[in-house]
């Protein structure tokens, strides 16, 4: 009777420990892009791409979360930061404006 019980503990640990071993909800990637590896490097140092790619944000809203990660400790080069922009907003805007691009990606 022991046996099985602790045969029934083992298989619930492991199935506990697969669980938990699942990488991390991995989200969509960035799309590909001439930012993509430059976002990759000052935004995913602390989180993942995910916390981006799940986002929905206008402009405006994208250059405050850029002042907000830079206060957090972010570093986004000067001389990149518009190029960020334009790629966070192109992929990652309002999502009224995404019937256009949803469009725009089955063409090809
Ligand atoms: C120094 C660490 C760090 C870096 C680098 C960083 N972030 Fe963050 N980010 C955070 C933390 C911490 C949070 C959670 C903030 C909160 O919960 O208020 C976060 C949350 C977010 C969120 C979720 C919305 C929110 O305000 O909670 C978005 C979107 C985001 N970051 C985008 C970016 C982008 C884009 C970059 C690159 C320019 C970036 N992050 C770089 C630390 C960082």
């Amino acid at each position: 009777m022991f046996k099985l019980a602790s045969l029934a503990v083992v298989s619930i640990v492991s199935v506990l420990l697969a669980a938990a071993q699942a990488p991390s909800a991995p989200g969509k990637p960035l799309p590909p892009g001439a930012m993509q590896a430059k976002v990759k490097a000052a935004c995913t140092q602390c989180h993942n791409a995910s916390r981006i790619t799940e986002q929905h944000m206008s402009r405006a809203e994208w250059s405050k979360q850029l002042e907000k990660m830079e206060g957090l400790g972010a570093v986004i080069p000067d001389a990149d930061r518009t190029a960020i922009l334009n790629y966070l907003t192109r992929n990652f805007g309002p999502q009224k404006g995404n019937s256009k691009a949803a469009a725009k990606k089955t063409s090809d």
